[in-house]
């Protein structure tokens, strides 16, 4: 299933929740408006919040809230997004020049601030504790594994483990938040929003596999971002880590001077590593089995299109190229 097929039984609601956001982002500070309509406007695929949007509905929500909630999620995404950027150095998002490639590394670390700090002025007005509760664990998650990456950032021995470690917090959490919150506003109980939460978790770990494999083997005209930015900031991926462990020992050494270096010189001979090693397929196939577990929560739930489409989801998460 493409994605459009899979926003289908959602489609109004995720248009409310662009309209939404955009009501909401607005400041009488003209540079905050700017900025913020360059990240948002330009594109971008809505997973998390149709994640939030899809689990309410299979759930049984039947009320508006989850609208608020999707949009609060993308939201919190959105100033990772501006963030992120910065970290790492990259000059090209959602086929468009970044907001620190245009206005700074200053104005989109604070724009970041802002639109983290609107997420939460969002989520006060849901008035639930668990919401809260949820959401700021999440956030905060976030940054533990931003800052745990730029930790192991250029070290040539990191691990899978920690890899891993990075991955579940920088973004798989985000994921499993925006299921949880379906269950919620749902008002399911702890065991459905565990097996939901579980659903997220694992999907969000797919996701982030399949785009560090993005990072080594995609077209810039899909994805809107450069290629090779992993390897350029010394961000070492289950990619790089798994060419580095296949290879030669004098290609290994290479490519842990490159890891401690960074920068784009050795981008052509990592590149190389991970295709003669069959790398970006070892990551594709660790990236299904976690698509698998994911599929295996859903069973909680009564069948129906939005369910469906949760597991077409998970599908979508390993086969993008995008
Ligand atoms: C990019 O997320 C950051 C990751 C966690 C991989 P997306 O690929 O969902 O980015 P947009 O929102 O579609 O631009
Ligand atoms: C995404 O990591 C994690 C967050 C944005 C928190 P990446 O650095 O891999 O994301 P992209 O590739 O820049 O979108
Ligand atoms: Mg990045
Ligand atoms: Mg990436």
């Amino acid at each position: 299933m493409q994605l459009a097929e899979i926003t289908a039984s959602v489609a109004d609601d995720l248009r409310a929740v662009d309209q939404f956001i955009r009501a909401r982002l607005t400041s009488d500070i003209g540079l905050i408006n700017e900025l913020a309509n360059h990240i948002v406007s330009g594109g971008g695929k809505r997973i998390r919040p149709l994640i939030v949007l899809l689990t309410a509905r299979a759930a049984g929500y039947t009320g508006g809230r989850h609208i608020n909630l999707a949009a609060i999620i993308e939201l919190i995404h959105t100033a990772t997004l501006l963030h992120d950027d910065v970290v790492d150095g990259s000059e090209l998002r959602r086929g468009r020049e970044t907001a620190n490639a245009l206005w700074g590394d200053a104005a989109s670390v604070l724009v970041g601030d802002f639109l983290y700090t609107r997420a939460f002025q969002m989520m006060v007005e849901i008035d639930s504790m668990r919401v809260m509760a949820i959401t700021a664990n999440a956030t905060n998650a976030i940054a533990e594994g931003e800052v745990l990456q730029l930790i192991h950032c250029n070290d040539p021995d990191a691990s899978e483990a920690q890899y891993f470690l990075v991955i579940e917090r920088k973004t798989a959490r985000l994921f499993e938040a925006a299921a949880r919150l379906g269950a919620v506003i749902a008002g399911r109980g702890r065991e459905e929003e565990d097996a939901l939460g579980n659903y997220g978790l694992n999907l969000g770990l797919a996701y982030q596999l399949i785009d560090d494999t993005l990072d080594y083997g995609a077209d810039p005209r899909d994805t809107g971002k450069n290629l090779g930015d992993d390897l350029s900031e010394g961000k070492v991926t289950l990619p790089l880590i798994y060419a580095r462990d296949h290879v030669n020992d004098d290609t290994s050494a290479r490519l842990r001077r490159a890891i401690e270096k960074g920068g784009a010189e050795s981008l052509e001979e990592a590149i190389e590593a991970i295709q003669t090693t069959g790398a970006l397929e070892h990551v594709r196939d660790r990236a299904a089995a976690y698509r698998d577990a994911a599929l295996a929560e859903l069973n909680v739930f009564a069948p129906s299109a939005e369910r469906d489409a949760l597991s077409a989801l998970a599908s979508f998460a390993v086969k993008r190229t995008y």
